[in-house]
């Protein structure tokens, strides 16, 4: 050989055109020598693959005596021969081997596709597996490969479908290139140190996609968030699809807390207008006492309640010109028509809930909620909800379909929805005696009794019965409530409490769910940016304690640095001597006799509160001690007080 490149060389010297010619020979000949059907190269090969790794101890069956491969029958251990005779793959696992992975060598196998080195000792860069023309399959899980991959190291390995790498000490970002290798259907690179942000991976046909444990951040690109939380778990900045939610660029609890403040502000400011405007407009309806034309307040709160439909206030209820047309106006023909999600509901439509009187009810962290009294029929409650626009339409309707499959006496069931791109509204019953909230903190001016104690057990049975249930048709939901708080139950005619508001999380934009809903001002939200399957529970604790001290839980949050004080710090901090003139809600009005009974609910209460995750009790728990929680300690004592609030004529405020 280098006898005939020395000649060639002297050729080339002497003349071009020789000198091609006998270029040209000399590939000619370097092919035959390679690509030889003859299974002594193939041998050769990789008995010089074998010298040059160490720990080849389990390598015993390759001898130059044998060939890898009769026909199709492997001789050598680790090997697979293909129809030709030849290796197409190597399997050299849980062997120990060590060493430099000479590719130049592996070249030399024309026909080999698949590379498997998992559970040896390799170390140092990945290898340059590029160069083995038509590759595509690739495990070398289990290493000790390290240093970074250049983005588009992949680049030309068209033919790559599954990459396995796991469990090695890769760094840097995750290559780029490979989310364009179009046939990839495998990559599990979990267990290294890739960082920064998952590319954008679109190939349709991805069936095992694993890149856990690394040290990735920022949010899990759209086409792979259906996929199961296990392939990110482990990755603390990573965000969004099956993992938590991904959070407002404002971290520091301290600007958050501000931004709190100024939204309740704004909120309050809106909500005392929105009173004004109505109070004074009842006062001119009552005056007018006309009964068909809507009153003017009615007029300004139901703009507010959809906006830009101007025409619908001058409407006549006959006149279906300008009635049934919605939108604005200039597109003009958008229906007005409401989605049912149940079926045993009679109907009716936005026309008549805006022909209607409407009442503001009250103003929560998303937006206003109406009472529409329908001519015929049944009060309804309209909530309106603007923070729920980054879901499509279709994700929106199905989850709403979804959430209308429920059916719990502790739900407030959803009756039917509209929707809109920039704007929701949820249609529900109206409930009789308005919101525990009020009942809790807002009833002191007015001649009502505070709720007694037996109700109060009531309610928290009914929430815990409610919160079971959702945790078992929601499984899929992180947090199946997500804002449970006080005014998010409302007491019926027999002041048995309806849970409503549930299940949203899913639908509401994330930055607003942030800052606004419950389950995201739980400890572990506040201290790992997670909401885990016990922050409901967090939650309930909250509201056991608001339900037993009568007093407000965000006074103390405000209060507090952030979540260091709290309800249940509070609690803890009064000594338990004194929990029965202190920390009990004097208005409860029991007895001795309730007093035990009282103290496990409040301890039930705290230990939901529990600010570790671990430590705290989960809901099935929560559910089983409250079914056991009565009314009296003691069924023989009369020392009881059994008035039930259940008279008068309270303020309908839903929060
Ligand atoms: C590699 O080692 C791990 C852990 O020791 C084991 O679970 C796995 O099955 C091994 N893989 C192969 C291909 O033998
Ligand atoms: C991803 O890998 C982790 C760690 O090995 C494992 O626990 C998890 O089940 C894997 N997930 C998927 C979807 O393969």
């Amino acid at each position: 050989m280098m006898k005939m490149m020395m000649m060639m060389m002297k050729q080339r010297e002497s003349s071009s055109l020789m000198s091609l010619r006998a270029l040209a020979f000399f590939f000619i000949l370097l092919y035959v020598c390679v690509a030889s059907p003859a299974g002594a190269s193939e041998s050769e090969t990789l008995l010089k693959l074998k010298d040059s790794l160490q720990n080849t101890d389990g390598l015993t069956t390759w001898k130059p005596s044998t060939s890898p491969c009769t026909a199709q029958k492997p001789n050598w251990m680790g090997i697979r021969c293909d129809g030709r005779g030849r290796v197409w793959a190597l399997q050299l696992e849980n062997l120990g081997l060590k060493g430099e992975i000479n590719v130049g060598l592996l070249q030399d196998l024309p026909d080999l596709r698949t590379i498997g080195f998992m559970n040896n000792s390799f170390e140092g860069p990945l290898p340059d597996l590029r160069k083995i023309i038509g590759l595509k399959t690739v495990y070398l899980t289990g290493n000790k490969f390290s240093g970074t991959i250049p983005s588009d190291w992949f680049t030309g390995m068209s033919s790559l479908k599954k990459l396995h790498m796991a469990n090695n000490q890769f760094t840097g970002e995750i290559p780029k290139s490979l989310a364009g290798l179009d046939k990839l259907v495998e990559l599990s690179i979990e267990g290294n140190k890739f960082e920064g942000k998952i590319p954008d991976f679109r190939q349709p046909r991805l069936t095992i996609f694993n890149v856990s444990n690394n040290k990735l951040e920022g949010e899990i690109p759209k086409s792979l968030r259906k996929l199961d939380a296990s392939s990110f778990a482990g990755n603390e900045e990573l965000c969004g699809g099956p993992l938590k939610a991904c959070s407002t660029p404002s971290k520091k609890p301290a600007t958050w807390i501000i931004v709190l403040i100024v939204i309740a502000v704004i909120v309050a400011i809106i909500a005392i207008v929105a009173l004004l405007v109505f109070l004074l407009g009842r006062r001119k309806k009552l005056s007018e006492s006309s009964v068909e034309a809507p009153p003017p307040s009615t007029a300004t709160v139901q703009n507010r309640s959809v906006q830009k439909e101007p025409e619908h206030q001058a409407s006549a209820p006959g006149s279906p010109e300008n009635s049934i047309k919605g939108g604005n106006g200039k597109k003009g023909e958008q229906s007005l028509k409401l989605s049912f999600v149940r079926d045993d509901r009679e109907r009716f439509d936005m026309q008549d809930l805006l022909r209607a009187s409407a009442e503001v009810l009250g103003s929560g962290c998303f937006g206003s909620s109406y009472k529409a009294a329908l001519l015929t029929g049944p009060a309804m409650v309209v909530k309106r909800y603007k923070q729920m626009n980054n879901v499509g339409r279709e994700e929106f309707i199905e989850h709403m379909r979804r959430i209308g499959r429920l059916g719990h006496p502790n739900l407030l069931p959803l009756v039917a929805y509209y929707y809109k791109k920039e704007e929701k509204l949820l249609i529900s019953d109206h409930v009789l005696n308005g919101s525990l909230a009020a009942h809790l903190h807002g009833n002191q001016t007015l001649d009502h009794p505070s709720l007694d104690w037996p109700t109060r057990l009531k309610i928290v049975k009914g929430v815990a019965h409610g919160l079971r249930y959702l945790y078992s048709e929601l499984p899929s939901l992180v947090a199946p409530h997500g804002h449970l708080k006080s005014s998010n139950v409302l007491l019926n005619e027999s002041y048995e409490p309806l849970i409503t508001d549930y299940g949203l999380i899913p639908v509401v934009n994330q930055e607003h769910a942030h800052t606004l809903m419950v389950a995201y001002k739980s400890p572990e939200y506040m201290q790992s940016k997670r909401v885990t399957k016990k922050t409901d529970v967090w939650s309930f604790g909250v509201l056991i304690l608001e339900i037993l001290t009568g007093k407000l839980p965000t006074n103390f949050l405000q209060q507090g640095k952030g979540s260091e004080e709290d309800l249940a710090s509070w609690v803890n901090s009064v000594p338990r001597e004194e929990w029965f003139s202190q920390v009990f809600d004097t208005g409860m009005g029991a007895g001795k006799s309730s007093e035990g009974e009282m103290l496990k609910l409040l301890k039930i209460g705290l230990e939901c509160c529990e600010g570790e995750v671990e430590k705290r009790l989960d809901l099935k728990e929560v559910v089983e001690r409250i079914e056991e929680l009565k009314e009296r300690d003691n069924p023989g004592d009369s020392d009881f007080f059994s008035t039930c609030a259940s008279e008068g004529d309270m303020t309908k405020i839903v929060g």
